[in-house]
């Protein structure tokens, strides 16, 4: 199975915002990833507004042609864009405020009643709620009982261990990937993604439906272009 690229654009606007004005243009940008064949646009709009602002977020919606996922931590700011704009996909992070970039997925002791209430209320919607997890089964329960339609796996960890010690940790990413599909939910990952550890990640997961991947992609586009990035990231993962 083909695994969608969805391009997380923060860094670009991380670039922007360090002079002010508006190179590069995201918009431009955005309208350029999907040409050349991503499958998403992902934004994570913080409350600090210091890489994609809140006016990034509205206007990415009106020229996104691919599928929109904005993620980010379910407070009122951020579910009043969801509701807003409606895009294909929302994924909710456990980040606090404070956060450089998200850390870890969700776990057990951060769930409550009220994030259930909140994934229904987005499911009504028509958006796809997608959770992103710690890898681990009893986060895939929390998942189904929640009834989210995707979770996106945190793989810093893997990222982490990849070159060392990738073999042990892939073992905990695959057997919550086959429970997780065998109980109808789409598993999607992110974090750390690079063109050094993905392909053995996508090899393994046979049921890998989305990646989530900024920091390198656009570190690496600096070198080979974005075009050329974009389709070397697609090569990977077909
Ligand atoms: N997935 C989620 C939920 C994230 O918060 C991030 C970082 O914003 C990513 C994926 C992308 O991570 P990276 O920038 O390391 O590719």
């Amino acid at each position: 199975m083909k695994t969608r690229l969805s391009v997380n654009v923060n860094k670009i606007a991380t670039l922007r915002n360090a002079r002010g004005g508006n190179n590069p243009n995201i918009i431009e940008l955005v309208k350029k990833i999907e040409s050349y064949g991503a499958d998403g646009i992902t934004v994570h709009p913080r409350t600090d507004e210091r890489h994609i602002t809140l006016q990034d977020v509205y206007d990415i919606s009106k020229v996104v042609k691919t599928d929109y996922n904005i993620e980010g931590y379910p407070d009122v700011r951020f579910l009043n864009i969801i509701n807003d704009i409606k895009p294909e996909q929302v994924t909710l992070v456990p980040d606090a405020p404070d956060v450089i970039t998200s850390n870890r997925g969700w776990k057990e002791s951060d769930l409550n009643m009220d994030i259930k209430s909140i994934i229904l209320s987005i499911k009504r919607l028509g958006s796809k709620v997608s959770l992103f997890i710690e890898p681990s089964i009893s986060m895939i329960n929390f998942a189904l009982d929640y009834d989210v339609d995707r979770i996106e796996l945190y793989t810093g960890d893997y990222a982490r261990l990849y070159g060392d010690n990738e073999n042990k940790i892939i073992d905990k990413y695959i057997s919550v990937s086959e429970y997780a599909q065998k109980n109808g939910i789409e598993v999607n990952a992110g974090h750390d993604l690079d063109l050094e550890n993905l392909l053995f990640f996508k090899r393994s997961i046979p049921n890998l439906y989305e990646v989530s991947i900024g920091h390198a992609l656009i570190c690496d586009s600096l070198i080979y272009g974005l075009e050329k990035t974009i389709k070397r990231y697609l090569e990977q993962l077909k």
